[in-house]
């Protein structure tokens, strides 16, 4: 079975009403990057962090997969399909797709601040400063802070490698080593970048200019249909 490999990031969660960080409006240019999103951050002023991520978590409770997500997840239909997100919702998961990689980790799960391999299912929207791992130190998110390391990557070097068909939608591609991957796509494989507004495109790719939602159905209609998009 053909094996496709689709690469998302926040874009595809934005008409699920979840904000971008570089767009207009994006999270980058509410909140320092370093405050909320690094180590130092937590350090620093940990119920800030916690506080950042509670609201954004609340945000996904309350959000939809969109038909982007859906279309994205009827692919298994006729392919093998490995989504690797950056994003740290689950609305891949929630559209169906049953083979979904975050390489930024996961906002609704917890972890251990001082163990990374204590990770606890989060059955409440918020984790407040208080709460502890069974080690006795306070629970964090369990998402990828800048300066960690991004998670599963030989694993989706591995799958980019093998990849037929890429999509790659909703991601500015600025935040290595996760953007590096779409290198890795072979030559041969039949690549798209799809995004609303004119991006570097990765050398092989096809852009295909769109809102994630009206493009992507579009793809993967022609693909189950064993059409090219046009
Ligand atoms: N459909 C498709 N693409 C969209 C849409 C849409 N409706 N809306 C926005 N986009 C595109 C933007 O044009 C932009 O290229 O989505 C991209 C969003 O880029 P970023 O905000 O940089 O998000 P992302 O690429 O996922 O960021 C990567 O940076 O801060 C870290 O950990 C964070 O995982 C995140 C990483």
């Amino acid at each position: 079975m053909e094996k496709i490999v689709v690469f998302t990031g926040a874009g595809v969660s934005g008409e699920s009403g979840l904000k971008t960080f570089r767009d207009m409006g994006g999270l980058w240019h509410e909140y320092a990057i370093e405050d909320v999103a690094s180590p130092e951050g937590w350090n620093r002023n940990a119920s800030a962090v916690l506080a950042f991520y509670n609201e954004r978590r609340t945000s996904v409770l309350a959000a939809q997969p969109n038909s982007a997500h859906e279309a994205i997840a009827r692919l298994e239909l006729k392919f093998e399909v490995i989504v690797i997100t950056q994003n740290i919702d689950d609305l891949h998961e929630r559209a169906g797709s049953s083979n979904v990689i975050h390489v930024h980790g996961e906002i609704l799960k917890a972890r251990s601040s001082v163990d990374s391999s204590l990770v606890y299912e989060l059955n409440k929207p918020t984790i407040e400063l208080g709460e502890l791992c069974e080690k006795g130190s306070q629970l964090r998110p369990d998402v990828v802070w800048f300066g960690e390391n991004v998670q599963q990557m030989e694993a989706c070097l591995e799958h980019f490698a093998t990849a037929s068909r890429v999509i790659t939608v909703g991601t500015s591609l600025t935040v290595y080593p996760a953007a590096g991957l779409v290198k890795k796509a072979p030559f041969s494989a039949e690549k798209y970048l799809i995004s609303p507004e004119a991006q570097k495109v990765p050398y092989g790719f096809r852009f295909l200019r769109g809102q994630a939602t009206t493009v992507v159905p579009h793809v993967v209609t022609c693909w189950l249909a064993g059409r090219k998009p046009v």
